[in-house]
């Protein structure tokens, strides 16, 4: 899926994330088409020696990580020392992810990771979070979920997908519910109240798990530690 920026501005933030990655190292390989570029980028430097493994956070990384030629691994094999991945928006170190229904993986993966290296484009950059928070559901849940929500505050809406009748079924069979809550001032005290609903199988606020935001832009890129 095409969202945010340049692809010169992807590609500068996904290939230096990329050049953080030593010999030997475990990747988590994030979603999206600015970690598209970091996965590509891997894959070339493994056609010129470099010894990785891979581990995927979606259907749609495990088969760019494939074509790029990435040996792939997972995590009740080996913890990652690092994990690229992108975002939908970014303040103050902390995340909101989902946009292409992956973050359930993503954070899985991420959390693991010794290291997180956000990858992003300056239309991603907010000074306070106020995008809508993706929120996976077990089919099941979707109404009792979106009521819980709502009364939390929220204004949650079925993901519908395109090119498909009805709504976006993610990697793991459930359903996304995009909840919309204006301003975020608190987003770990959001991140706790989303998380105690049933049936949510986990939500793209990402709080204090980023270490690096690795920032492209037309000019070059920016690296901010977290
Ligand atoms: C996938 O579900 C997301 O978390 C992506 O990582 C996020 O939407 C960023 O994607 P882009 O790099 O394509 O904007």
């Amino acid at each position: 899926m095409k969202r945010g920026g340049s692809e010169a501005a992807k590609r500068r933030a996904g290939e230096s994330a990329a050049a953080a990655v030593d010999d030997g190292m475990v990747v988590g390989l994030g979603t999206g088409s600015t970690a598209a570029h970091a996965i590509r980028d891997l894959g070339r430097q493994v056609d010129s020696g470099l010894d990785i493994e891979g581990i995927p956070t979606s259907f749609q990384s495990r088969e760019l990580a494939r074509e790029a030629g990435i040996p792939l691994t997972a995590l009740d094999e080996a913890t990652p020392d690092v994990a690229i991945d992108g975002a939908d928006q970014v303040a103050d170190g902390d995340l909101v992810k989902g946009g292409g229904a992956a973050h359930a993986r993503e954070k899985i993966v991420d959390a693991a990771a010794d290291r997180l290296l956000v990858v992003a484009d300056p239309t991603k950059e907010a000074e306070v979070l106020d995008a809508p928070v993706p929120v996976e559901v077990l089919p099941d849940a979707r109404s009792t979920a979106a009521d819980e929500i709502e009364a939390a505050g929220g204004d949650p809406t079925l993901r519908a997908a395109e090119r498909k009748d009805g709504p976006v079924v993610t990697d793991n069979g459930n359903l996304v519910l995009d909840c919309a809550f204006g301003t975020i001032e608190d987003p770990g005290a959001l991140a706790a109240t989303l998380s105690a609903v049933p049936g949510v199988v986990e939500h793209g606020l990402f709080v204090g798990l980023a270490d690096e935001i690795h920032v492209g832009s037309d000019a070059g890129v920016t690296v901010r530690q977290v």
